[in-house]
């Protein structure tokens, strides 16, 4: 293996090489990275039009002393479903009827942590409601607290702080009285107080994000964006503003409620945590089973427009304005976006597609937009500067792939592989050989990285307990999580965004299962050279690695060696063994600019 690092022959790597591309599947959001424990806490579950549907609300007690059900009497105008809970019992069990949460699959509740709760309450007289923190059947007390409510014929806020005195993983959340009435509620919350910067985000799931130090964040989705059909699109205007007054919507994709309370201003906040570019996948008037004629469509290109300006715009303009009464007044730098997701060749595509694109590039020159048609082997038929590039497959495939770019055209808009992983039998649920194939193409997108602008894997999330899409990069309950293969092996790329990439040759009778690549790259102090080499094949492989022309502050072939591997192919890691498939990294002792190595069978090696 052979890289020659000689400077006229590097070039550099756009800045923006490699980031995370999130969907709210797979429970990746609600019941995932946002922190909030009450599922369905604004009682809407049911979408407008079925105002019955509570669960996962249940209740304490039985039909003699309790009867629940949903009205339209809530204090809020967007989402007017609130829940009524009518006490039959005159003499009630000393602990109380009620209802209870039972969140995600279970509440993560831990000793000595602090939770927030909030919620609407109404009732007529005057009534004392004991809040709980419990074990899933109510038997173990983790927090309480009494809170008189006082007659009166408005909403009330409450708000209690809970000190958990226990652990339990599967926990719920209980409102109960004794008091023979009747008392409505709506928008109960429950969060952790420790929640990532105070921002309402799961703090280890975005740890593992930061690790994998993403350039761009690609949000809210691929198929969640666009909906089944077009009434349950993602809509940023409805998940925007106080966390009370948000509709919700059913993501009829992936099939299921979200409160959304990771909104369009929170993708941005997560965007600006991560720093991450923000790419705004909006709704083009096209879902799976519906589309909005184009002669029809102006009302929607106003909508995305608003959209920019909510965040781009002063904290003096309409929308900037809302934006800055939720806590941001400095604008999000957005400057990407990608105008629908999989829609091209449906038939309104490209003449929505025309009018978003003009509207945009009229009011705001710099913003990039993202074409759904693919430009990799031949032109397209409208202006973009981006085009989006999808692949799910086998790995031998995507393997193969490594070279698709080599024979694009290098002018014209710049591909972006929003969506990348190998699936079906050889993924299992995240094996060594998807990371493999899967890394072997990433090495392709570097040395085209003159064409290949950005790239993601996908889908980034999944709770254990809702797997829509299998594999997925990151695996968590409501208490643990792990990264499958293909989540650290993009460890390994994580700093080739803006690294120089330079030629590499490999001469073996073994060059058909190896694809390698180099890059250098300078930190404040020190310059560094990473050369990566997949082995793909079954068998060991002896290579003479050597480097020529490099810069002088970069001293030898590397100092350390990291490797993926494991004993057999399709092995995954999982909750019992998280750590199954991991990068081991050592010390190389013969650290030189000409060096033997063995390459494991089936490995990812990586030489710093
Ligand atoms: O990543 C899962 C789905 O795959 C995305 O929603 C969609 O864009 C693609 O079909």
């Amino acid at each position: 293996l052979k890289v020659d690092a000689s400077p006229q022959l590097a070039r550099q790597i756009p800045d923006t090489l490699f980031g995370i591309f999130f969907e709210e599947i797979n429970h990746a959001g609600a019941g995932g990275i946002w922190a909030e424990l009450v599922s369905n806490r604004g009682f809407e579950a049911g979408g407008r039009h079925t105002p019955s549907n509570i669960d996962p609300w249940s209740i304490i007690g039985d039909d003699s002393s309790i009867f629940v059900t949903t009205d339209r009497t809530s204090c809020f105008s967007r989402n007017t479903v609130a829940l009524r809970m009518e006490v039959l019992c005159d003499n009630c069990p000393a602990a109380g009827v009620g209802i209870y949460n039972p969140g995600f699959w279970g509440m993560n509740i831990e000793d000595g942590k602090t939770y927030n709760l909030v919620m609407y309450v109404k009732s007529l007289e005057t009534v004392e409601l004991t809040v709980s923190l419990t074990s899933s059947d109510g038997s173990q007390n983790l927090a309480s607290a009494t809170i008189p409510v006082s007659g009166a014929s408005n909403w009330t806020k409450l708000e209690q702080e809970l000190v958990a005195k226990g652990t339990n993983r599967t926990s719920r959340l209980q409102i109960t009285t004794n008091k023979k009435g009747v008392v409505w509620f709506d928008q109960v919350s429950l969060m952790p107080s420790d929640t990532y910067k105070g921002h309402g985000f799961r703090t280890e799931l975005i740890s593992m994000m930061l690790d994998l130090k993403p350039r761009f964040l690609r949000f809210p989705g691929g198929c969640f964006v666009e909906g089944e059909w077009l009434r349950n699109a993602f809509r940023w205007r409805e998940s925007i503003g106080p966390w009370e007054e948000r509709p919700g919507h059913f993501g009829d994709v992936w099939h299921y409620w979200t409160d959304d309370g990771l909104g369009y201003y929170e993708f941005l906040q997560l965007s600006e945590d991560l720093g991450a570019a923000p790419i705004w996948v909006f709704n083009n008037g096209i879902s799976h089973n519906d589309e909005v004629d184009t002669a029809a469509i102006a009302p929607f290109v106003k909508d995305v427009l608003d959209s920019l300006e909510f965040a781009r715009g002063s904290s003096e303009s309409t929308w900037g304005s809302v934006r800055a009464a939720m806590g941001h007044p400095e604008p999000f730098p957005v400057k990407y976006v990608a105008i629908g997701n999989e829609d091209c060749g449906k038939k309104f595509y490209r003449g929505n597609y025309l009018k978003f694109y003009n509207a945009i590039r009229e009011a705001y020159p710099d913003i990039q937009m993202i074409s759904n048609c693919d430009a990799s082997s031949r032109p397209l038929d409208h202006p973009a500067d981006l085009y989006d590039f999808h692949v799910y497959t086998d790995s031998k495939t995507l393997f193969s792939m490594k070279n698709t770019f080599d024979r694009s055209s290098r002018s014209g808009p710049k591909a972006f592989v929003s969506e990348y992983a190998v699936w079906r039998s050889d993924a299992g649920r995240g094996s060594l050989l998807a990371s493999l194939a899967e890394a072997a193409f990433l090495t392709g997108l570097e040395k085209n990285s003159d064409v290949v602008w950005m790239a993601s894997y996908a889908p980034l999330f999944v709770n254990n307990n809702d797997q829509t899409w299998n594999p997925d990069a990151i695996v968590f309950n409501s208490w643990q999580q792990y990264g499958t293969p293909s989540y650290w092996m993009q460890t390994l790329f994580r700093e080739s965004s803006g690294a120089m990439i330079h030629p590499t040759t490999i001469t073996s009778k073994y060059s058909g299962s190896l694809a390698a690549s180099a890059i250098t790259w300078q930190d404040s102090e020190n310059s560094f050279l990473r050369i990566k080499i997949v082995n793909f094949g079954s068998d060991a492989v002896s290579l003479n690695v050597s480097a020529s022309g490099l810069p002088a502050t970069v001293n030898t072939v590397g100092s350390s060696a990291t490797v993926l591997t494991s004993g057999n192919v399709m092995d995954e890691n999982s909750f019992s063994n998280p750590n199954k498939v991991v990068p081991v990294k050592s010390q190389l002792p013969n650290a030189a600019e000409q060096m033997q190595v063995m390459l494991a069978p089936h490995s990812f090696t990586s030489w710093k």
